[in-house]
């Protein structure tokens, strides 16, 4: 162990997700809008992107200074070639209490059904799942590709049924698009092994026109679905969660009764934030809101050291003052909104 990090706000290294591809099948409007992301839009070439020796040797590094998560994430990180491989290297690191990594990976589902085994089998824990809606006319406005939502329902059933839960289930709410779908998806999972959670349409990257008033607080949320299905307050399973846990009380079923509302909009949570991410070229950032990372290739490929790089890293998070959220909720018009920010598709959700 090198000695725990803290950054300018006191907040350790925890956890490091992962984009593996900047690459998705899905054209979320709110992520990968089509008028954007169209046939012209220059991905990463393949040499610009780390290797799966290049990425488990930083893993390692970030793990000396305290990660014990790692999540995998993009674009669709399932479309990465081999990355039941990946998968393999990551599961034998071990963090500096010796234990070992909470290892998970978030997908649109698309290709779950077929490689959930094999991901199983490689060394994954558990599998976090993006679902917009239950009506398939609505999910297909909002994830914009011909693909079913019982496509993305088999998957689910599949990745539990190999052992890769509790499967969490992620809803971005968009207001006049599928927030009518709150009710059904709630009532959907409700009696389930899953847990659905419901995200804030945050204004993260510069291509989907994000405005205010198409954001449902998390508040308008509970409030809907207490008044069909009463719901109260869990406390956080542990510092710098993202989501409030909210149960049902008149939970019937054997499920876990347990929903999850992310809120980074109306009630940032960069205080505990403990979240580093690796973009698919290598590069570090210490914010989903960040306009430039940090090379971390560039140090790979010159021939540094572990020593060396771990160096960086140390004095990276040391620097780290990050908050935009909060500054954001500060000054909602003030704020002035940067027209570079890095795309979740590139630096991972
Ligand atoms: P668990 O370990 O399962 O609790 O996962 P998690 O909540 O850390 O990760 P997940 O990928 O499921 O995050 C859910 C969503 O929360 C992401 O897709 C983002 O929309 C949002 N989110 C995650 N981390 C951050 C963050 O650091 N800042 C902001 N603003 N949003 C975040
Ligand atoms: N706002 C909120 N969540 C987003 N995601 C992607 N873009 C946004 C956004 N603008 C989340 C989706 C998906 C994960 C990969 O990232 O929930 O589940
Ligand atoms: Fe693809 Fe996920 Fe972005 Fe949708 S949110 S475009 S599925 S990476
Ligand atoms: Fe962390 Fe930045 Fe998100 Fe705040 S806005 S929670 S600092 S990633």
């Amino acid at each position: 162990p090198t000695g725990l990090l803290s950054d300018q706000l006191a907040r350790p290294l925890h956890d490091l997700r992962i984009s593996v591809t900047d690459r998705c099948n899905f054209r979320c409007v709110y992520c990968m809008p089509k008028a954007v992301f169209d046939s012209d839009y220059q991905y990463l070439p393949h040499t610009s992107l780390l290797s799966f020796e290049e990425i488990t040797r930083l893993a390692q590094t970030f793990i000396a200074h305290g990660v014990e998560k790692i999540r995998l994430t993009g674009g669709e990180p399932l479309l990465r070639k081999n990355i039941e491989r990946l998968v393999g290297m990551l599961a034998e690191l071990k963090t500096v209490h010796g234990k070992p990594l909470d290892l998970t990976l978030t997908t649109n589902a698309s290709l779950l059904a077929r490689k959930a085994q094999s991901l199983k089998d490689a060394g994954l824990q558990r599998i976090t799942v993006s679902l917009d809606a239950l009506d398939n006319a609505t999910f297909q406005k909002m994830n914009d590709v011909d693909f079913s939502v019982d496509d993305v329902l088999h998957g689910i059933d599949v990745a539990h049924q190999v052992g890769l839960g509790p499967v969490k289930i992620n809803m971005v709410v968009k207001a006049g698009m599928n927030d009518q779908e709150i009710l059904p998806m709630a009532r959907h999972f409700r009696n389930t092994p899953y847990i659905l959670r419901f995200i804030e349409y945050m204004d993260v990257g510069a291509s989907n026109g994000w405005k205010m008033d198409e954001v449902i607080p998390s508040a308008e949320v509970v409030r809907r679905i207490h008044a069909e299905m009463p719901l109260e307050p869990l406390s956080a399973n542990y510092t710098g969660e993202t989501a409030a846990r909210w149960r049902y009380i008149d939970n019937d079923g054997d499920g876990s009764g347990e929903i999850g509302l992310i809120s980074s909009v109306s009630h940032a949570f960069c205080g505990d934030c403990t979240r580093a991410r690796l973009s698919t070229e290598g590069k570090l950032y210490t914010c989903l809101f960040a306009t430039s990372g940090h090379d971390l290739r560039a140090l790979l490929r010159d021939g540094r050291s572990d020593a060396e790089i771990s160096t960086v890293l140390a004095q990276l998070w040391r620097a780290r003052g990050d908050r935009y959220s909060e500054l954001r909720t500060n000054h909602t018009d003030g704020l002035q909104r940067s027209a570079n920010k890095v795309e979740m598709s590139y630096i991972g959700g």
